[in-house]
């Protein structure tokens, strides 16, 4: 936690003095919300913008986390729960995650503090495929599954076309183990889906989002994104979305 003039001021953006002048003058938001008071305390993740603009001067980083179960994707909890940001104290940089897993869903998740590619990646027009595996409980038919490929109407909008596989069946337990490839990330979309035809979701693991999957890292753990990496998950984006201009 440190004050807020003092975080404008290590960013390189104005010094302490005026950044205090800033913050009076009613310039500066913090996570959106105007803040007018001089001891403000900010924390890392939390976004500040002065006129309206993202405080520019901090490096842009790129993280894969491999979320863990049991933690949140916000940047702080008022039940004090964990946070994802928890699993970063050693990063100085204020990153936020790039969409949002459950509390209980576990895998890919992009960290960052480039608001630009934070976007871009989490833009609807994106289509950035997002693989997951499901366990439901149940089994389930291919009808059902058919039904659910093709979109299915989730509160008033109907969601976009999707592949299923099964990938196991236990008989025993009667349960089903699924691979998504959804193209679009709507709030708790697959629970949402399997929920809709009476399946509920036992377990959520995202595999990949991309060409990015948690090979090599174990939950909790995260690593640098290769400066091509990055480059790579931009362009994908950026040529999806212009896909989807051209078809429309
Ligand atoms: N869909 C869900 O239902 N939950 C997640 O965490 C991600 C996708």
């Amino acid at each position: 936690m440190e004050r807020l003039q003092k975080a404008i001021a290590a960013s390189g953006y104005t010094s302490r003095r005026k950044a205090e002048d800033l913050i009076r003058q009613g310039r500066v938001k913090v996570n959106g919300e105007v803040i007018s008071e001089l001891g403000f305390k900010v924390k890392k993740g939390d976004l500040i913008m002065v006129d309206d603009k993202m405080l520019e001067g901090e490096n842009k980083v790129y993280y894969l986390f491999y979320k863990p179960k049991g933690c949140i994707c916000s940047l702080s909890d008022e039940l004090g729960r964990e946070t994802v940001i928890d699993y970063f104290e050693d990063v100085k940089e204020r990153i936020y995650p790039v969409g949002r897993l459950d509390y209980d869903t576990t895998g890919v998740l992009l960290m960052t503090n480039d608001g630009e590619f934070a976007n871009l990646m989490m833009h609807p027009s994106s289509h950035l495929e997002k693989v997951y595996e499901v366990t439901i409980d149940g089994l389930i038919n291919g009808e059902t599954l058919h039904r659910l490929e093709k979109g299915i109407y989730l509160e008033g909008a109907k969601t976009l076309p999707c592949k299923i596989k099964v990938t196991g069946k236990d008989m025993e337990h009667k349960t089903t183990m699924l691979m998504i490839k959804l193209v679009e990330g709507k709030n708790r979309q697959v629970k949402k889906m399997f929920e809709s035809v009476g399946f509920r979701v036992k377990r959520l693991h995202r595999v990949q989002v991309g060409f990015i999957n948690v090979k090599g890292l174990t939950p909790g753990k995260y690593r640098l994104l290769k400066p091509q990496e990055v480059k790579d998950l931009r362009t994908l984006a950026l040529e999806k979305k212009e896909l989807n201009k051209r078809r429309k």
